[in-house]
């Protein structure tokens, strides 16, 4: 028989038992694998919490050494990557040339395909994190027109995206240790957030036992939503937008209240965080400190914490529990980084890519069935066929 109730936006489904990430919406909590995001942020790097999220255990030096030369030696991509890439317009949204590239990959990776035993998915798993950061790189590079060149296997994996994004021709790079903090606790910020939009559409997906790459190409498409990760990017357009519009907060708080207006306070907001969003914390005082230790002072922060201090005090946003989430902040930091707006949801997916990687290995892993909700038919009844002359 058909199924009779719905829950639309699946707000009280469950979808899966995982061990991956705790989160208490009403407290304020995050952990993964039971670390809180708190210690992680401040103590380990962003490999090292890859592995965590991944495998189920912190690594020991010799299984991250290990673990980090794997992604080293997969670090390149077939050259006929960059003929794709000259293909897209140079207008062409980086997440849409991210999340086709991705999909490509598996037809240049065909031994990652069909993967069943752990050792396989081992493979599948190092490979895409050695190739993501180089199709990330290139996807800004190509827009820029720079030229397309590999990482640097002397490097710590963060240092490395940094290079490979920034170098300019001609020129030494130097490692700026204000950038690599950031951009570290920021990826580890993004890492995993349980069985958010994309998450479930990479675990729905890999469901089918369609490729690993495949599969996050999907999770790519979801993150790029401006209700989901595209948030960041609109986020940053909204705060430009009330700088030009001669920065009257008060006026986006009103059109942001009035339900005849499609506007949203962009990065506030979250389906289960409703006390605060502990990422937000965290990325809010490193915002801070990212743009003093740079020496940059961006106005655009202060209307981001005027309208933060309005609607915290406001009837509107406290009744309906809407805090500042993990997009309010963090491009401020990529904007003081020297990220291009359009990258930051790139930069959001390049923190995600472990999160999805383990949600999808966990998944396989327990054998779950093909993911396949059901619906409530509300469509005619038997109809007769009419001829299209009597239509
Ligand atoms: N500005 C104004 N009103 C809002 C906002 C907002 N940002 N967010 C929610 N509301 C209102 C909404 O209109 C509704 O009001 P009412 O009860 O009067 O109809 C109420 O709050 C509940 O909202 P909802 O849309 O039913 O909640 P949801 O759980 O379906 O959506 C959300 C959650 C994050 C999509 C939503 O809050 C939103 O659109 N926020 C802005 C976009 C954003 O910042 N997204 C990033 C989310 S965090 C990171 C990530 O997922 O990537």
């Amino acid at each position: 028989g058909g199924v009779t109730t719905i829950d639309p936006g699946y707000k009280n489904t469950g979808s899966c038992e995982s061990a991956i990430t705790f989160l208490d919406g009403e407290k304020g909590i995050l952990r993964y694998r039971g670390y809180s995001i708190e210690e992680l942020a401040d103590k380990a790097d962003f490999l090292e919490v890859a592995y965590l999220l991944i495998f189920g255990e912190l690594p020991t030096q010799a299984q991250l050494d290990k673990f980090h030369a794997d992604i080293k030696e997969q670090s390149v991509v077939d050259e006929d990557v960059k003929k794709i890439l000259d293909a897209f317009p140079k207008s062409a949204h980086p997440m849409g040339v991210l999340s086709s590239l991705t999909s490509a990959l598996t037809a240049f990776n065909p031994s990652s395909v069909n993967v069943e035993s752990e050792e396989d998915m081992y493979k599948a798993i190092v490979k895409i994190l050695g190739k993501f950061p180089v199709l990330v790189a290139w996807t800004l590079r190509k827009k820029q027109g720079l030229p397309l060149d590999y990482g640097d296997k002397n490097l710590g994996y963060v240092e490395n995206i940094l290079k490979m994004m920034f170098k300019q021709p001609n020129e030494e790079y130097k490692q700026n240790p204000i950038l690599v903090n950031a951009l570290d606790k920021l990826l580890i910020l993004h890492a995993d957030h349980e069985q958010n939009c994309s998450t479930s559409t990479v675990r729905i997906v890999g469901s089918a036992h369609t490729s690993l790459f495949a599969s996050l190409s999907s999770g790519i498409s979801a993150l790029w939503g401006p209700l989901h990760g595209g948030a960041n990017q609109a986020v940053l357009e909204m705060l430009n937008g009330i700088q030009e519009d001669g920065g009257d907060t008060k006026k986006y708080m009103a059109k942001a209240k009035d339900k005849n207006d499609p506007f949203r306070l962009m990065g506030f907001g979250h389906r289960v965080y409703k006390n605060f969003d502990p990422r937000a914390k965290i990325i809010k005082v490193a915002a801070d400190e990212v743009l003093s230790d740079l020496g940059i002072e961006d106005p655009i922060l202060d209307i981001a914490k005027g309208l933060e201090k309005e609607a915290l005090e406001d009837k509107y946003f406290v009744d309906r529990k809407l805090y500042p989430n993990v997009d309010f902040y963090s491009g401020i930091i990529y904007r003081g980084m020297g990220i291009p707006t359009d990258m930051f949801t790139v930069m959001f997916a390049l923190g995600r890519l472990p999160g999805w990687i383990a949600q999808w290995r966990e998944m396989r892993l327990r054998k779950e069935p093909i993911g396949r909700p059901r619906q409530v038919y509300i469509g005619e009844n038997r109809r007769d066929f009419k001829d299209i002359k009597n239509r």
